[in-house]
């Protein structure tokens, strides 16, 4: 990302309300993604230190990691409206819980190596080229300790699927489907994929986490047309 796409997915993210509803309605596989993380992190699970790369407002972690002994969260977003909404989601952690503002490529390369059992990264990598996805992968694996998870979540294009392909595939679904959104969080959210979404292949994903020594251990949202996610575990 450069300075002017930052500001770009800041300025969209500011407007939590959109993204809300997004998640409110169901329309990016939240609920499935929180009983898929609940089945990976059960009771018992832990104690974990987690650290969400592009955590919104971490209604996602503070449920898929509801029933762990989560000993410290380290959530980091652009978007200060989020972690405002992130804050209260996770009021039931107390002081365990840490939220940064920032950059997640320049607050990565700040945080301790091996300071992390979890590394949740959920709907925020298809924001950044293809040199920067692989940087931010190296990063969170690099502040994974051993045995500990990559949690990732994204949208995935076809392997023969352009980008414009895929992003013309999903305004459709959009269209069709996100029937609870305004007009204008509809409008919004359009203008948002063409501006923003940088979706990667399975097999640049597979190569690229090979490469980072990751071993795939579960995977997340089989089966669905534009999503897919999956854990990985550091040997
Ligand atoms: C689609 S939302 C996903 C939020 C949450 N992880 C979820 O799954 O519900 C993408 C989030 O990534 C954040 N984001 C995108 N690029 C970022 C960056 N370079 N640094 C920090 N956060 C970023 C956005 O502000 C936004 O909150």
């Amino acid at each position: 990302m450069d300075d002017a796409s930052l500001a770009e997915v800041r300025r969209v993210f500011e407007q939590w309300a959109v993204y809300d509803a997004i998640i409110q309605n169901d329309y990016m596989e939240h609920p499935q993604l929180i009983a898929q993380l609940q089945e990976q992190f059960p009771a018992g699970a832990g104690p974990l230190r987690i650290i969400d790369l592009g955590c919104g407002d971490s209604w996602l972690a503070s449920r898929g990691f509801a029933l762990a002994d989560v000993a410290h969260y380290r959530g980091i977003d652009l978007s200060t409206e989020a972690i405002t909404r992130a804050r209260r989601n996770l009021s039931t952690w107390e002081d365990r819980v840490e939220l940064i503002a920032g950059d997640l490529l320049q607050v990565t390369q700040t945080l301790p190596a091996g300071s992390a059992d979890v590394v949740l990264m959920s709907y925020s990598l298809h924001h950044f080229g293809p040199e920067q996805k692989r940087t931010v992968l190296s990063q969170a694996t690099h502040l994974l300790a051993p045995g500990g998870r990559l949690v990732l979540i994204d949208q995935i294009r076809g392997e023969d699927e352009s980008r414009e392909a895929y992003l013309e595939r999903l305004a459709t679904e959009i269209e069709v489907n996100w029937t609870a959104l305004t007009p204008d969080q509809l409008q919004i959210s359009l203008d948002h994929i063409k501006a923003s979404d940088y979706p990667e292949t399975a097999s640049w994903l597979a190569e690229t986490i090979q490469s980072l020594q990751l071993q795939p251990v579960a995977t997340l949202l089989p089966e669905n047309p534009f999503y897919s996610g999956a854990v990985y575990r550091q040997p």
